[in-house]
């Protein structure tokens, strides 16, 4: 992909956080005591925690349900995905919205319909996933594929921790996954779900991956949580970097990057557009103009996060154009109303 030049005037370019994220999954905890373990890993860095709801039927293991869940998220503030591999979430997913999961994830080969459910995840205001086993082919996706924040790759069979990583799988999908949020303009996720830990987080991180799961690796006794998560998520971002980024560092997901700079009408109209898209877009006067300058007159920048930029680039710099020339020249006073 090539790189994208822009003026560096402001100082939010420079905050930078890592890109590739850890949840933590609590299947290998000592579930007598999950919230424990749940605050324990918070504690540890963990970004996320990823809760593995099993039904003994959909997958052959039984975990725990959404009054569990309910129960945790009393004690922590740190952002919940379930993990739903039930047979029938469709009937249960109130309860799950209700115990106040982040982002719910349901599996695509159920003998259910597959959309209500979606639907009412993000009517709920959540993020809604769809997970794939290792044998499902990803264009099993296809049909739901608008309405899907999170495409969740196994690359285990479900139903258990600690199982070897199949590499295989992982080649083929992980990379390929991010077509399937290519109506997200900003905030789709990749997760990786199986087998992860700190030899297998390189190869997934130069997939592409946004969240890996970690499971058994984080909780093998003696094992310093907060070092493995590091690490893991090091390794991630240096295999994004190695494969995927040409040694350039992985994208800080919540950096931002300006992306125009208008006067304040244009660049207000603008912000709209873009919004509606589902970008975020923060406003600042211009670096460049005199601090007491007239804000109508003066320059303002529109930032947005560096990892929408590109499909920024591609939906908005026509608009961009066109406002900047309904506004005339910069340094000049502006000519009036924006183009319809
Ligand atoms: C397996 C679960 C995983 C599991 C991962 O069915 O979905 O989330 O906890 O554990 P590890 O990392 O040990 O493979
Ligand atoms: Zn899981």
């Amino acid at each position: 992909m090539a790189r994208i030049s822009r003026p560096t005037t402001n100082r939010l370019d420079q905050v930078s956080t890592a890109r590739a994220r850890v949840a933590a999954s609590v299947l290998d905890a000592d579930l007598g005591n999950l919230a424990n373990a749940v605050k324990r890993a918070e504690r540890e860095g963990t970004d996320r925690i990823h809760l593995d709801v099993m039904d003994g039927h959909f997958v052959p293991n039984l975990t725990f349900g959404a009054k569990t869940i309910k129960a945790l998220r009393r004690r922590t503030r740190i952002p919940f995905d379930a993990h739903l591999m039930i047979a029938n979430p469709g009937k249960y997913i109130d309860e799950y919205l209700d115990a106040g999961c982040d982002s719910v994830t349901i599996h695509v080969e159920i003998d259910e319909p597959i959309e209500p459910t979606l639907r009412e995840i993000r009517a709920a205001g959540r993020a809604a996933g769809l997970c794939v086993k290792p044998k499902t082919p990803l264009s099993a996706l296809e049909p739901y594929q608008r309405l899907i924040d999170i495409v969740m790759v196994m690359t285990v069979e479900p139903g258990f921790g600690g199982q070897s990583f199949m590499t295989d799988v992982a080649r083929a999908k992980l990379l390929a996954a991010r077509k399937y949020l290519a109506h997200k303009l900003h905030g789709g996720e990749v997760h990786v779900d199986g087998g992860v830990n700190r030899d297998t987080a390189e190869l997934v991180g130069g997939q592409g991956v946004d969240i890996l799961v970690v499971g058994s690796a984080l909780w093998l006794k003696g094992r310093d949580m907060a070092r493995e998560i590091r690490l893991i998520r090091a390794l991630a971002d240096e295999g994004y970097q190695y494969q995927l980024n040409g040694g350039v560092p992985p994208i800080p997901r919540d950096r931002m990057v300006t992306f125009g700079t208008l006067r304040r009408m244009q660049a207000r109209q603008l912000r709209e557009e873009v919004e509606a898209a589902g970008i975020p877009v923060l406003l600042f006067r211009s670096v460049e103009d005199p601090a007491d300058m007239d804000d109508e007159t003066r320059r303002w920048d529109l930032l947005i996060p560096a990892s929408a930029e590109g499909a920024a680039m591609e939906r908005f710099a026509g608009r961009r154009g066109e406002l900047e020339q309904a506004a005339g020249p910069l340094g000049e006073p502006s000519a009036g109303q924006p183009p319809a």
